[in-house]
């Protein structure tokens, strides 16, 4: 740690050294919250280095990728939009240095292509190293010369534990309980671009999330690729962390994210439902609702078991909001597979979901498989399944017209904020100008409810007279 400590000194001069004044950087960030949470870690790095924030690309000395791949759509929007990157350096900032790390660049045969034909590209990381970002940068600076690292680094701790770090929002937080993912679904690149599972001390945990209440987050987000099966060396499971978190001062809400549904235990549900500060809402990735596809998918669990479980959570916690990823038009998914998934989308009623149409991750055991579905079925299939999800979604937001609801104000922005609910409803709220900012709570009654979220005014009630 010290040692990386003076490197960065050293990074510090030689930054100041050759620019004069303060350079700036810019970082775009793509994919899950642990990639935000990575750039937010990334910005506290480069600000140690020296570096100031710019308000966009047009205006940085260095800009920053931070990528995702978990979809053959996500990589082309991150290649489309280096193309302007591009343009920008060659028109308007030629000494621009333009880093390309996270998930995307992990994957050895796109490091590869960015060496062979996008030299416009300094750096190139991965995702185990990239608190290295500030050695690279030096090396592209000294050397003019492309850097390209996409090896494992073991040798730091975990950056969260290592670093200084910035937020993007003054009142939450996301914070990485652990790193990587085991589970091998059959679609997915996570695993290979991520690395083996490794759940945090909780201690560690603990004294970062004190840290933040202290410096006036309300709401933390705690995260993992699968957090029910977290662990910490000396045994500490994902509801015994919950049950610690709770006791910390000043927080007011935590969430978590994401569950998998094969090791949702009784005791977590025990947690969500006793402990206080944790949100009423569960975000418990379904994927398939057919057991043929499931089995296929690698993801242990049955449609019996998926419905049992949520029916567990929805008898213990009636409150509760379960939303869900499903994807449609996995290799031999057949119409009567499809019409499973519907059916326990008609029988949990979920809140809301992110749905997706299979995407060929190459690598993944599902890349192997010919048994492809043809794009229009599996369009129709994604209209269907729409069609299916948001008047569920809209019917149970309408439920909530006419409660008053207490709302944590997100952004703000001349008379409409947004703000979440307990139960994650997004809420647009109406108010007086300038009388309410993030991270505040207030009570809104709700007059107008869509798939997506709801809208009221906002009462100045105090909490003790809300029945
Ligand atoms: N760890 C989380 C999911 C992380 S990826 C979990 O297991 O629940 C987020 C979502 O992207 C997944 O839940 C899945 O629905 C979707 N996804 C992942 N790989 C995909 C692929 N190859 N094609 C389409 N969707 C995919
Ligand atoms: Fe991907 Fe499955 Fe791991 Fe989630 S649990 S990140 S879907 S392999
Ligand atoms: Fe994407 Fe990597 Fe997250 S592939 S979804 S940014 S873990």
């Amino acid at each position: 740690m010290t040692d990386y400590y003076s490197q960065l000194t050293a990074h510090n001069d030689f930054v100041t050294e050759t620019t004069g004044n303060r350079p700036c950087f810019f970082i775009r960030t793509y994919g899950c919250q642990m990639n935000s949470r990575d750039s937010e870690n990334l910005a506290g790095l480069l600000i140690q280095m020296g570096y100031a924030k710019a308000d966009s690309q047009e205006n940085a000395d260095l800009v920053v990728y931070n990528t995702c791949c978990v979809r053959e759509s996500a990589e082309n929007k991150i290649f489309g939009h280096l193309s302007r990157t591009k343009n920008i350096k060659e028109t308007k900032r030629p000494n621009m240095i333009i880093a390309v790390g996270g998930c995307m660049s992990q994957q050895a045969e796109i490091a590869k292509d960015i060496q062979t034909r996008h030299p416009y590209i300094d750096i190139v990381f991965g995702t185990s190293n990239r608190h290295y970002l500030p050695d690279y940068i030096w090396t592209a600076i000294k050397t003019g010369k492309q850097v390209v690292d996409i090896s494992e680094k073991v040798d730091l701790p975990e950056p969260d534990s290592a670093l200084v770090t910035t937020r993007d929002y003054p009142h939450k937080a996301g914070v990485n309980i652990m790193y990587g993912c085991d589970n091998f679904c059959s679609f997915c690149i996570v695993p290979y671009v991520r690395g083996r599972e490794r759940s945090r001390d909780y201690k560690d945990v603990l004294q970062e999330i004190e840290a933040l209440a202290a410096d006036g987050v309300k709401e933390i987000m705690l995260l993992g690729q699968n957090v029910n099966s977290y662990k910490s060396s000396d045994n500490v499971d994902f509801p015994t962390l919950l049950y610690h978190v709770n006791k910390i001062k000043h927080l007011e809400r935590i969430r978590f994210m994401t569950s998998h549904p094969k090791d949702l235990s009784d005791n977590l549900i025990i947690a969500i439902r006793d402990l206080d500060k944790v949100c009423k809402s569960v975000h418990l990735p379904l994927q398939s609702g057919s057991t043929k596809v499931l089995t296929d998918m690698n993801r242990h669990y049955t449609q019996d078991m998926y419905l049992d479980i949520t029916r567990r959570l929805q008898e213990a916690i009636p409150s509760i909001a379960i939303t869900t990823d499903i994807i449609v038009g996995y290799p031999g998914e057949t119409d009567q597979d499809f019409e499973n998934t519907l059916d326990v989308v008609r029988k949990v009623r979920f809140s809301s979901a992110f749905t997706f149409i299979y995407s060929k991750r190459s690598g993944t055991p599902a890349a192997e498989r010919t048994d492809i579905i043809p794009r229009e079925i599996s369009n129709q299939r994604f209209e269907r399944l729409t069609a299916t999800l948001y008047p569920i979604m809209e019917d149970i937001n309408k439920n909530k017209i006419g409660k008053i609801l207490p709302v944590m104000i997100e952004e703000v922005s001349n008379t409409t904020c947004k703000g979440r609910t307990d139960d994650n409803t997004l809420v647009h709220v109406i108010c007086k100008e300038g009388t309410i900012s993030p991270g505040q709570v207030v009570f809104v009654k709700i007059v107008l409810a869509k798939s997506f979220y709801v809208s009221g005014t906002c009462i100045n009630i105090p909490p003790k007279d809300i029945q």
